[in-house]
């Protein structure tokens, strides 16, 4: 996987009008758009195979990844990312790096990339497109499933709940267990996708490493500590947001444990469609999400017709511990889920 600068690497087809995507030597064909980022465009598309003998979807076999992201039509999904300074630029280099990093069935893993430059004006400044190419995964994300769900007064199964939730508790064990641990960062629905599989509990693969670090950092002082908040201000999703990471003290130390915090939040997302703190955003005073998070003043739904088993809302509230010296940590978390597996699958 060359991380190239050479506009040789990707680009339009334009020449024989086929709008083609060529990504080093693979050529993709766009299908439609999948999704839309904050400077980014998810796409489908499909390898275009010149020798008819070529099997489609070679490429994610070759590159040995787990057998659950290769799909056997050739398709996959492409981010391209509109890079307009230097800053963004490094962020996406970073992306890159982190994205290549696991090999694990829950997490999306990165199966190619290009980077290229866009001139503009003679005298302007040159801009950047990135190209990443990753597995397609076409059920929608989490957000996407609980949404639909929501809207049709439909809840998932106890057991579902559980069996979704151990997935993205495997995938993120798995980065927080990395030589160093990495903190995803970014832990939400929203970055979730979802394959139903028949006969199986359906799949979740966690994707989006753009907020994703190494997790250990030890803050020495009241500047640390702001520019600390200030990158979770822009990085991590604000009602999944951990309360060290809104008011950071000035002698702490942050670790994985922020995504044990999303991650609480997300287990009550699967269960009831939003974050337990989603109600303080609707309300007009500001702060009042902070406030809800630094209290853990989690909001239970009073509708009987949702009612999950008490030891799921003790779980949750386990996870949203404020003082993340004593919350859990992801090993924990995954012994505890499959005790519940046990108990809830008889
Ligand atoms: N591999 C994929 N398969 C299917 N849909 C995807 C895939 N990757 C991204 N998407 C869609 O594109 C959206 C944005 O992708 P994401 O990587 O989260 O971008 P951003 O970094 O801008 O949040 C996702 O919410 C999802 O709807
Ligand atoms: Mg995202």
């Amino acid at each position: 996987m060359g991380c190239s600068f050479s506009g040789l690497n990707a680009f339009y087809d334009a020449a024989n009008g086929s709008a083609d995507v060529w990504i080093n030597e693979n050529r993709f064909r766009i299908v439609r758009q999948l999704g839309e980022g904050g400077f980014a465009f998810v796409y489908l598309v499909k390898e275009v195979v010149a020798d008819a003998s070529a099997s489609p979807g070679s490429l994610a076999a070759k590159k040995s990844i787990d057998p659950s992201h290769i799909s056997d039509d050739g398709t996959y999904a492409l981010k391209k990312v509109l890079i307009q300074s230097q800053d963004q630029l490094e962020l996406v280099r970073e992306e890159i790096r982190v994205s290549s990093l696991f090999n694990h069935p829950n997490l999306l893993p990165l199966l190619d990339h290009a980077i290229i430059s866009i001139k503009g004006a003679p005298d302007g400044p040159t801009n950047h497109e990135a190209y990443l190419l990753f597995p397609v995964h076409l059920d929608g994300t989490l957000l996407d499933n609980t949404k639909i769900m929501q809207a049709n007064k439909e809840f998932f199964p106890a057991i579902t709940v559980l069996q979704l939730f151990k997935q993205l508790c495997a995938g993120l064990k798995h980065m927080h267990n990395f030589d160093p641990p990495y903190a995803h960062n970014d832990v939400k629905p929203g970055n979730v996708l979802i394959t139903q599989r028949k006969g199986q509990p359906p799949l979740a693969i966690l994707m989006d490493f753009g907020s994703a670090q190494p997790a250990r950092k030890q803050i020495c002082s009241r500047s640390e500590a702001l520019q600390l908040q200030e990158w979770a201000a822009e990085h991590c999703s604000a009602p999944y947001r951990a309360p060290e990471l809104w008011d950071c003290p000035s002698q702490a130390y942050i670790d994985e444990r922020t995504d044990v915090w999303s991650l609480g939040c997300t287990l009550y997302a699967i269960m009831y469609g939003e974050s337990p703190f989603e109600y303080a955003t609707a309300d007009e005073a500001e702060g009042s999400l902070q406030s809800a998070i630094m209290n853990a003043q989690i909001k239970w739904p009073t509708s009987s017709i949702s009612s999950y088993p008490d030891q799921f809302h003790q779980f949750i509230v386990w996870m949203l511990q404020p003082q993340p010296a004593v919350r859990p940590h992801i090993n924990d978390i995954f012994f505890h889920v499959d005790k519940l597996i046990t108990k809830f699958s008889s």
